[in-house]
């Protein structure tokens, strides 16, 4: 059953020097209990996708379409009744801990307030429950670190915080931006297998972007490939890892570092991405494309079924092969 279907989601960003076109009709669905890897470059649009479903597009921007959540058209909702939808349907989770937490307040404070608010509990029913909570998201002694303030624990330990005041609601949609980034390659590993883990245990949908595509390929079902704010592919991340299609994700899937071999064999993809304030006429990406003819250059290919996915692109699959 369909939880969330993003259509036709366009974002711009009016500047003194131009429109930032950061997201140009995208289109996707997910499922309930379901995770959604978004992957591509730096500036491909990424976090301006989910920014603009959770109504945190910055003052300059501007989102169009519609994001269905549950029934509801909630983009461009006024502030008052998408605080009654985050977080009790919809939270998130940053690349920041510390941009979800109050340096000043204690964790219990900041996590029974969200109970007392949302949920009307008592401060005493609360605090059992942020108890709980910080028990899920495996904080050892989480009745005595209830207590402290953000500066007392660690990264790892801050950012499960971040994680357990946003499941608190029990939200059906958890979209988490690059939740490991700011952590250390160890920490970033125990992060993501608990947001795996979680997802699957509370039956709640998932929006994950990050650069890690090997965290993709364990934990997320269905994969969208972004360039130039446009999707290239989109579809079951098996799929897409045993036969990308697009030639923007397998260069994408070609740049894993692997270690069975040297690292200097790390296949990036030449060149850089497009400027989204002058993007390239055609297929965003036919400038770097070892494929793209005349016709990439003049036609922009919109998304369509190809076999057992949705790509954009003008080449069959004899000129690609
Ligand atoms: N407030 C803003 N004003 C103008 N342009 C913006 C604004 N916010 C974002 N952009 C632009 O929108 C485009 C998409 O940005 P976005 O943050 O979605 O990239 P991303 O895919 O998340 O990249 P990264 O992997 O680096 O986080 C970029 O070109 C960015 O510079
Ligand atoms: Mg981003």
């Amino acid at each position: 059953m369909t939880l969330l279907s993003v259509e036709n989601l366009t974002v711009r960003f009016e500047t003194p020097d131009g429109t930032v076109n950061a997201v140009n009709d995208l289109n996707f669905t997910l499922d309930r209990g379901q995770s959604l890897a978004i992957v591509g470059e730096s500036g491909s649009g990424k976090s301006q996708t989910v920014f603009s479903i959770m109504g945190l597009l910055a003052a300059n921007g501007r989102a169009t379409g519609r994001a269905v959540l549950d029934g509801q058209d909630i983009l461009n909702l006024p502030p008052r009744a998408l605080n009654k939808i985050r977080p009790e349907k919809m939270a998130m989770v940053f690349q920041d801990p510390m941009t979800s937490l109050n340096p000043y307040m204690r964790l219990s404070d900041q996590l029974c307030e969200v109970l007392i608010h949302h949920r009307g509990m008592s401060k005493r029913d609360a605090l059992a429950a942020a108890v709980r909570m910080l028990d899920a998201v495996r904080i050892p002694e989480a009745k005595t670190r209830v207590h402290m303030y953000p500066h007392e624990l660690s990264g790892g330990m801050r950012q499960r915080v971040v994680i357990a005041m946003a499941l608190l609601c029990e939200p059906d949609l958890l979209i988490a931006d690059e939740p490991t980034t700011a952590l250390d390659v160890t920490v970033q590993e125990q992060i993501m297998d608990l947001l795996a883990s979680l997802q699957r245990d509370l039956d709640m949908a998932m929006i994950l972007i990050t650069h890690d595509l090997g965290v993709v390929a364990s934990s997320c079902r269905d994969m969208l490939v972004m360039y130039g704010g446009q999707v290239m592919e989109y579809g079951k991340t098996i799929d897409l890892f045993e036969a990308p299609s697009h030639p923007y994700t397998r260069g994408l899937l070609s740049a894993i570092p692997r270690l069975d071999q040297q690292s200097d064999s790390l296949v990036a993809i030449p060149g850089n991405p497009p400027n989204m304030m002058a993007p390239p006429s055609g297929c965003p990406f036919h400038p770097r494309c070892s494929f793209a003819d005349a016709g990439c250059s003049t036609h922009n290919p919109s998304l369509a079924p190809y076999q057992d996915r949705q790509r954009a692109c003008l080449k069959s699959a004899e000129e690609l092969s």
